[in-house]
């Protein structure tokens, strides 16, 4: 039997997101990364494995150095798409993104990170496709008490998905991009979701605008791709109408409500109000999962 290594195996590794950056010749550049990760303790090293394709990837081979943002849960799809799903080669991504110079060179994007550090290169291994980039850290600083952004959260709870370049990348069923209907589509490139109760006023769509009625010229916010990219959503069953909280476990039934936090029995998981907090930890709608049994 053959097995699907990745799905099978390799998807049960963690991984947090980050922006890279570097620079070359007085150009800043930057990008999203999950593949990264601490390698020895003294000296401190981090290693990230960057695509050689990529504009980062040039920069970093050129400069010696990286800076690394350790994203927060802050971070919306659009400022994960400017660095994740457009390359510098196309748009100078520092045109709108504040930062700071580090001591290497490399921008520090404090925006939506809890820590930002930088790293000298002290080694590369070539690995085909990606080079990996051991860097020393040579100074860092903790900037918030926020938590950290891991990119389960980022697929399960914001829908998100790799682009093409990322080591963790696999192609997706389109059934795979399970999401509330209501006349809701998502994005197959991206996992950005259209909401025609929000539309995307930043571009023109105003709130009420059916994706039907959305004009050809628009592009998916996040990662630019036109509107034959994306599927409508299906609506997400949980078998049970029972969902649990990840963080604490505790199960929403809609046949007990939760009357302590003002939910009658009798209310279905979708419909509780979008500032609902689970009445054990306090986290919000978003930290649910179905519960299929
Ligand atoms: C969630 C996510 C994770 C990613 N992880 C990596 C990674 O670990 N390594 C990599 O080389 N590219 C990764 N990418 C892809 C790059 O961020 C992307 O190709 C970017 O557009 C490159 O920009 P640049 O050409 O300006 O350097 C990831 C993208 C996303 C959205």
């Amino acid at each position: 039997m053959e097995i699907d290594i990745r799905q099978a195996v390799l998807d049960n590794c963690s991984y947090g997101l980050y922006v890279v950056t570097s620079h070359r010749d007085g150009k800043l550049n930057g990008q999203i990364s999950d593949a990264l990760m601490q390698v020895t303790a003294c000296p401190p090293t981090v290693a990230v494995s960057i695509n050689k394709t990529e504009l980062t990837h040039e920069y970093i081979a050129a400069s010696g150095a990286f800076a690394v943002s350790v994203l927060s849960r802050q971070a919306d799809m659009a400022f994960i798409g400017h660095f994740g799903f457009h390359s510098g080669r196309d748009l100078d991504k520092f045109d709108t993104i504040p930062y700071k110079p580090g001591k290497t060179g490399c921008p520090l994007v404090e925006k939506n990170a809890v820590a930002v550090f930088e790293a000298k290169v002290i080694s590369t291994l070539d690995l085909g496709t990606h080079t990996l980039f051991v860097g020393e850290v040579l100074d860092g600083e903790e900037l918030s008490g926020e938590r950290v952004l891991t990119y389960h959260y980022y697929q399960q709870h914001m829908k998100g998905k790799a682009s093409k370049n990322a080591p963790s990348y696999h192609e997706e069923k389109k059934t795979d991009l399970v999401a509330v209907g209501d006349g809701k589509y998502a994005c197959d490139v991206c996992g950005y979701i259209y909401d025609p109760a929000k539309g995307d006023p930043d571009h023109g769509i105003k709130p009420g605008t059916k994706f039907e009625d959305i004009p050809e010229g628009w592009v998916c916010p996040v990662c630019g791709v036109g509107k034959d990219e994306f599927s409508p959503c299906q609506p997400v069953a949980s078998a049970t109408g029972k969902y649990i909280c990840e963080t604490c476990g505790w199960v929403y039934d809609p046949a007990k409500g939760d009357p302590q936090g003002g939910v009658a029995p009798g209310i279905k998981f979708s419909d509780l109000p979008d500032d609902w907090v689970c009445p054990v930890c306090r986290m919000g709608k978003g930290e649910f999962a179905p519960l299929e049994k």
